[in-house]
This record gives structure tokens, sequence and C-alpha cells, in this order.
């Protein structure tokens, strides 16, 4: 098993995204343990905006699950410690794909992200966000938000392929002042966690090796539940995923197992 190591700061991403040398630093380091943070990838102001517009579809809405395949709809879908997922947890999910058109037109908002992302996983830029699929995977955003009282995720491990090695997570809360217990970690070797959600602004960007332990611990235990009200955690995940049927790559690994 593969644990965190040192945690590093970029403060201008653009310096790196053109910059062949300092990206394959920046992989060997990730894969060696270190975390990256990413400083101000995506606007605050904009992500409060997404916020919004995601809290109304849900709450107006119903939620329903859709399986990763072509031309599969944007949809969202409530996760309460579902035993049919490979990692357990709960929390409410807004998925968009490359192929549908969305109002923010998020992958091109969201592209330096993704090209970040392949370039440190040694893949061309643009790999895997074309309207159809490539090599039987996509690129994938996964808007997560963690109720109070109830949101988490159980510790786990990410697949690591030829598609990706790091799954980098777009911070979109602030700790202590939408939430203030629990969130994102990642362990290291001694068993501490690091508290992603301390060391980051909303807009900020963590790329770490997928295969290193990581989860979310349950948001403001002992607050009162509330799924409408929004109030709790929000993280969006640059996930490149299999399609629904691919058998050669292999699934996220639940080290906790509990509900
Ligand atoms: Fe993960």
């Amino acid at each position: 098993m593969k644990y965190a190591k040192n945690v590093k700061f970029v403060d201008d991403y653009r310096q790196i995204i053109d910059n062949p040398e300092e990206i394959s630093r920046i992989r060997e380091d990730i894969k060696a343990g270190d975390v990256y943070i990413f400083k101000r990838l995506v606007d605050p102001e904009k992500i409060i905006k997404i916020r919004e517009y995601l809290g109304g579809v849900g709450r107006n809405s119903l939620p329903n699950y859709h399986a990763i395949k072509a031309g599969a709809p944007n949809f969202h879908r409530l996760n309460i410690w579902d035993d049919r997922a490979y990692v357990k947890g709960c929390f409410h999910q807004f998925v968009f794909f490359p192929w549908n058109q969305d109002v923010f037109n998020f992958f091109q908002l969201f592209r330096d992200g993704y090209y970040l992302k392949n370039l440190i996983n040694g893949l061309p830029r643009d790999k895997f966000l074309g309207a159809e699929p490539e090599d039987d995977c996509t690129a994938r955003l996964s808007f997560q938000f963690y109720p109070k009282a109830v949101g988490g995720l159980n510790k786990h491990s990410d697949p690591v392929d030829h598609h990706q090695l790091t799954v980098p997570l777009l911070i979109m809360s602030k700790k202590g002042v939408d939430f203030t217990s629990g969130g994102m970690y990642v362990e290291a070797e001694n068993g501490e966690l690091i508290f992603g959600d301390d060391l980051c602004d909303i807009g900020d960007v963590l790329f770490f090796n997928a295969v290193i332990p990581h989860g979310v611990m349950r948001i403001d235990e002992g607050k009162s539940e509330d799924w409408l009200s929004f109030e709790g955690r929000w993280m969006m995940i640059f996930a490149t995923n299999k399609l629904a049927g691919n058998a050669s790559i292999s699934d996220a690994v639940d080290l906790e197992n509990k509900s």
C-alpha cells in the first residue's frame, strides 16, 4: 500500500501546464506519494453559482442512477450507504458527461484541470474529453455533496491504470465556514490523516496518487439531518471512468466496508 508523503503547493498552474519538465517532476512526486495542491484553478465565485444551481436541481427533481455508457444522460442521485456501490458512502451526486451540453459548459470551464490530470498521467491532454468514449473510458464530472450530520465516504483506494494515476478533487466548500468538522483526508504512512480541507480554499484542486487510502470523514456529526438545506460540504471529482462492463480496469476498493 502507498501512503501520502509531503504536501506541496503550486501557486500558478499556468506555469506548469506547458512545461513538460515540471509535469514529469510532479508525476514522479505523485507516484512516490506526494500530495499537490494547485491553488485557485477555478474562480471561487463561479463555484458558488454552481453550488446554487446544483442545489436547485437537487431540491426540485427526482434523483435517479444511470450506468456509465456512451450517450448516458447527465443525472443526479442519492447514495445512502448503498450496498451496490464499490465504496460505501452517503452523499448526493451530480454527474456530467462530455457528450451532453450543460448550462455552465463544464468541460470547458474545468478543461485545465483535466489537461493537468492527463498530462501528469502521461496522456495527451485531450484524452477522454471527446464526445465519444476512448479506450472504453470517458471523462465524467462528479460533483458530490456531503450533507451535514450524515455525509461521509469510507476510506478507499481507487484504481490506477492506463487511464489515470491521480484523481484530482476540486474544493468547493470552506471548512470553518460551510461546515465545521470532518472532511476529505488522505492517509500518511504513520496512520496520520491529512485533511485536505484544512489546507485548501474554494477553487483549489488536490492531486494525489489514487491508490493512497482516502475518504471523507463524517461531516458535522451531531447536527440535524436535512438534505434539502444543502448545508454541508461540496466537492467535484475530475473523474475518468471505465464504461460499465469494462473488465480490464479494476474497481475501487473499500478499505472499511462499514456503513
Ligand atoms: Fe476516491
